[in-house]
């Protein structure tokens, strides 16, 4: 039976009558939407809702409340809204596809760390790659924070909407010599070194413009971050870091050499890791490292520990960033090393469910074996499930009457792997507007111009307001940097 088809009862408190998406706490409700995400569900793990409730909106008060994003991202009524911001008519108003994020939720993500660190030397640096558009990035700089980046591109873009170029943290196994100049001159806090080779560069960069670099060296823990090979990245297989056994030698060398003053020690071992437990075993090591380095003679004054937490795309159950942050305080504590300031580099946890990526539906396409659901974004715009396979959620932002058929949610790139989602139960029409969940994260920032597709348009909700924060590219603006041959 399809998911969205009616299982149980009618919910006496439909939100077609409450037009509230938190009618009341269904505890069945993750369960049903970790039904919704499977690709090959298992009847058996969906418990029987205590009210007894499906909505008239065939079960959507269920999926309804819990949508990840929520509770700024919910339905209201038969209309899917972030903050207040019905986000079929923003489609409607600013075309498809559209990324959209809420300013509100972007902030209630960084609470809990800000919380977390409260009464403690700290810095959180957003890690700029998750989701670079200039507001974003003024959000979080206006919040205090810092920014952990890879390139010189993302330097400027933070430099450009206000961030402080002091609190920045200059990661990524490969700098350029022009790269290194360009972040000493802004004035960068520190760059986080992966190899010896690098911390050689860097230091005939800084005695070149008369600096002495600020660095951490990233140490790579060889410790199981449980996630997708493409993102992780603490396995001594990985080309990042500097191998747990050769980081001491690689201290004693950095201490030696005239450009660089060694401030701190970073680490981190992927992405998307929804368990504490790597992060203790990763911290573990580090403090192992922090304690021999120190005894050499080479003081640590900060502890980078890298981002990586994960967000719930279906029924994944990551740990808050409170509750992971607490469960690394008390390991810092209990060694000692209680007084070190902390930095973190968070990207996903801080923007992912905050926005949503919006594409109209072209045409329904059934088939024999399968039926295609064919829309106006594909993997150029999206490209994490292509690319990883990734889940992601897809809803109606109009909930319809009626049952629901399975699709698969296919983009216009002529490519096979061009999809945003298989085995989606969906009731859905031509002309209707789909939210691709959790885009906020990852989503525009690998967006590509593949197959000449000017790249989608960005808005920032916050309440009732909107903001358009990119504009659509224009095919013109494609190709103006080619020229064709003279003859
Ligand atoms: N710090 C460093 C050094 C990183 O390499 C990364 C992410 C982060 C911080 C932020 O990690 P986060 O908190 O966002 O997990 N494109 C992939 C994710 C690649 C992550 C790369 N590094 C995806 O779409 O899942």
């Amino acid at each position: 039976m399809p998911v969205g088809a009616p299982r149980e009862a009618v919910c006496d408190k439909n939100t077609e009558q409450t037009g509230s998406p938190a009618h009341h706490n269904c505890p069945v409700s993750r369960a049903t939407w970790a039904f919704a995400g499977r690709l090959r569900p298992k009847r058996a793990a969906v418990p029987a809702c205590p009210y007894r409730c499906i909505c008239i909106h065939t079960l959507s008060c269920c999926i309804q409340m819990t949508l990840p994003g929520s509770p700024f991202l919910a339905y209201q009524g038969a209309d899917l809204k972030l903050d207040d911001v019905s986000l079929r008519d923003l489609a409607h108003e600013h075309g498809s596809p559209l990324y959209v994020y809420s300013r509100r939720s972007m902030l209630a993500a960084l609470a809990p760390y800000q919380r977390a660190l409260v009464g403690r030397p700290h810095l959180v640096c957003y890690a700029v790659k998750a989701n670079s558009n200039l507001a974003v990035l003024q959000v979080f700089a206006k919040a205090g924070c810092g920014f952990d980046i890879v390139s010189e591109g993302e330097l400027a873009r933070v430099l450009a909407a206000g961030g402080e170029p002091g609190k920045v943290v200059f990661s990524g196994v490969g700098k350029t010599r022009s790269e290194i100049k360009m972040a000493l001159e802004a004035g960068v806090r520190c760059f986080n070194v992966e190899s010896t080779a690098e911390l050689e560069v860097i230091s005939a960069v800084a005695t070149q413009v008369g600096q002495t670099a600020k660095v951490s060296l990233r140490v790579n823990p060889d410790v199981d971050a449980g996630t997708h090979p493409y993102i992780s990245t603490g396995l001594k297989g990985n080309k990042f870091g500097v191998a747990h056994e050769l980081a001491l030698s690689t201290y004693k060398r950095a201490a030696t050499l005239p450009g660089i003053k060694v401030v701190g020690i970073d680490c981190h071992i992927g992405s998307q890791i929804t368990e504490v437990s790597p992060y203790l075993d990763a911290l573990d090591r580090v403090l192992d490292l922090v304690e021999a380095i120190e005894l050499a003679g080479i003081p640590i004054h900060h502890m980078d520990l890298g981002g990586g937490l994960g967000i719930t795309y279906t029924d994944e159950t990551p740990p808050t960033a409170d509750a992971l942050i607490g469960a690394l305080l008390a390991k810092i504590d209990a060694r000692g090393h209680g007084h070190r300031e902390l930095v973190f580099e968070p990207g996903r946890s801080l923007v992912g469910n905050a926005g949503v990526m919006l594409t109209e539906v072209l045409f329904l396409k059934p088939g024999e074996q399968k039926n295609f659901c064919i829309v106006d974004a594909g993997m150029n715009d999206l490209m994490r499930p292509a690319l990883y396979e990734a889940y992601m959620g897809i809803v109606n932002t109009q909930t319809r009457a009626g049952d629901t058929s399975q699709w698969d949610v296919v983009g216009p790139v002529c490519e096979s792997g061009d999809w945003l989602g298989r085995d989606r139960d969906l009731n859905v029409q031509a002309g209707d507007v789909l939210a691709v969940l959790s885009a906020g994260a990852y989503g525009m920032t690998m967006a590509s111009n593949y197959n000449t597709r000017g790249r989608a348009a960005e808005l920032m909700v916050d309440g009732d307001q909107v903001w358009v924060v990119r504009e659509r590219e224009a095919v013109a603006d494609l190709f103006k940097l080619e020229k064709l041959l003279p003859n």
